[in-house]
């Protein structure tokens, strides 16, 4: 029933503020309402327990609230300590049809601001299932609640989990001990996954490294490189949100500032794109020659930061790789330089190292933005503890490049769900005819016309008219 629903959110009293904002994000997330209208009646994830750790957004409720409405059972988690919108996670629980007395939407369990401990209880909430039942599928956002599940089984079978070296991470010295307290349920949570959809690049490159060491539990569907997805998402969704987060945070004018983005990938090129639309004059750093010749192309001159450290205004790393700004390069930054990151982890940016900096100081200036102070008096500005500042300080990527993604994920979620036997322990794609599906419903979404390929046009270049229309080795 309705009154057991079990939760953790910040405050219920937020919700009818976040259905208002969903139902301003469904006009805008035309992929999602069209798969409700497509499958609502089929209800293909019917009997699917999905367990989802995704930022908790406007955008995030109108995916639950589809996933839903499709036949799923959905449990949610944040993938992020800061991304949750209280009132998104609030209006989740409560539901379309239900009241702040006696909720009956999904069980959520995120706020915003949660502590490490707090973000991998909620994690371990989301996948523990009322009444003995287990999940059955995972929907995941840089792949923490896989890993859960994976590290989980890999120290079941021993028996023992492993003690932490002064080395780890203050995160992973948390998971481990979450693991420590938990031994014992995660082999059969895994054993009952019949698969997972990924949504980030981070994600999909844990997923791969454990396919190739062949310890991949359930097959997986890789949602970050449908192109509807990454090219549009990762790309624009960051022109939009990186210098909101930016101006929320600090409200410093980037015109005629010197930003440096380390990382010209498909978040590098939103991002620098973002801050050259402000005014700024950019800067990039890279190691693949290729994103680098794309970079100066671009028209943005490519260096090392050590080189360009001691001119940036801001510096923005944007690489899913770690150690990328040091605390000696903090060192020897501009007075009241802006640090951020928009990678999917926090060790783009050597946090520990900066706590650790003989003698510096740190002012809160508000919440998710800290005056760091060096002894020698200078200070830098560091946006959301280097986590995610699109989403820290802002409300991460708009709606209607959410619905590319998102629809992918849920066409993701029935493919998995409906067909599961057709799939290995392997990392897989959407064919491309759904990843031109994903576009069309949005080019029209947007008014755009569609030019329509005469037969012998389509032979004389060797596709259906109805597609797909690029080979799969085609780049975009
Ligand atoms: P990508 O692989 O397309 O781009 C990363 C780029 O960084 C590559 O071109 C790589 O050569 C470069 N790089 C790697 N090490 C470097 C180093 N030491 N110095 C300079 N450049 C280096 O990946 P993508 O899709 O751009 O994603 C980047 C990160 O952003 C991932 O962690 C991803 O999960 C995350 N992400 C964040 C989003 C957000 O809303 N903030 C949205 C989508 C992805």
């Amino acid at each position: 029933t309705s009154s057991a629903l079990d939760y953790t959110v910040a405050d219920l009293s937020l919700a009818e503020f976040g259905r208002k904002e969903i139902r301003l994000a469904e006009h805008e997330m035309p992929g999602l309402m069209a798969l409700r209208h497509e499958y609502g009646e089929a209800q293909p994830l019917a009997g699917a327990r999905i367990s989802g750790s995704l930022h908790m957004t406007i955008q995030t409720a109108v995916l639950i609230e589809t996933l839903v409405a499709l036949g799923a059972e959905v449990r949610w988690a944040s993938c992020n300590v800061f991304s949750t919108q209280d009132h998104a996670a609030a209006a989740v629980v409560v539901g379309p049809n239900g009241t702040v007395e006696n909720p009956s939407g999904v069980p959520v369990f995120a706020w915003k601001g949660e502590t490490l401990d707090e973000y991998w209880w909620c994690t371990e909430q989301m996948l523990t299932w009322p009444a003995g039942r287990q999940p059955n599928m995972i929907l995941d956002d840089g792949g923490d609640a896989t890993l859960l599940v994976h590290k989980g089984t890999e120290y079941e079978k021993t028996g023992v989990v492993p003690e932490a070296s002064d080395d780890d991470s203050e995160e992973w010295k948390v998971v481990l001990g979450l693991l420590r307290k938990t031994l014992g349920k995660w082999t059969a949570v895994g054993a009952g996954v019949l698969g997972v959809t990924e949504e980030t690049t981070t994600g999909v490159l844990r997923l791969n490294q454990m396919a190739d060491a062949g310890e991949l539990l359930f097959p997986a569907i890789n949602v970050n490189d449908s192109v509807t997805k990454s090219k549009f998402d990762n790309k624009y969704g960051i022109r939009h949100s990186l210098v909101d987060g930016i101006n929320r945070g600090t409200d410093v004018l980037i015109g005629g500032k010197v930003a440096v983005v380390c990382g010209y990938g498909d978040v590098g090129k939103g991002s620098a794109d973002s801050l050259r639309g402000q005014g700024a004059r950019v800067i990039v750093t890279e190691i693949d020659p290729i994103c680098a010749l794309q970079a100066q192309m671009d028209g943005y001159q490519v260096a090392t930061l050590e080189s360009v450290l001691e001119i940036a205004d801001l510096v923005i790393t944007t690489t899913g790789n770690f150690n990328i700004v040091m605390v000696d390069h903090m060192a020897k930054m501009k007075h009241q330089a802006i640090l951020g990151n928009v990678g999917h982890f926090d060790n783009e940016i050597d946090m520990a190292g900066l706590a650790k900096y003989p003698g510096v100081k740190l002012v809160n200036i508000k919440p998710q933005v800290d005056e760091w102070v060096f002894p020698d008096g200078h200070s830098i500005i560091v946006l959301s503890e280097g986590r995610l500042l699109n989403l820290g300080n802002a409300t991460g990527h708009p709606s209607f490049v959410m619905s590319n993604s998102f629809s992918n994920q849920t066409i993701a979620q029935i493919e998995l769900f409906t067909k599961n036997s057709q799939y290995e322990r392997q990392v897989y794609r959407l064919p491309k005819e759904l990843d031109e599906k994903v576009a069309k419903i949005h080019v029209e979404a947007l008014g755009g016309e569609l030019t329509v390929l005469t037969k012998a046009q389509a032979e004389y270049i060797g596709v259906d008219v109805n597609g797909p229309y690029k080979p799969e080795h085609y780049r975009y």
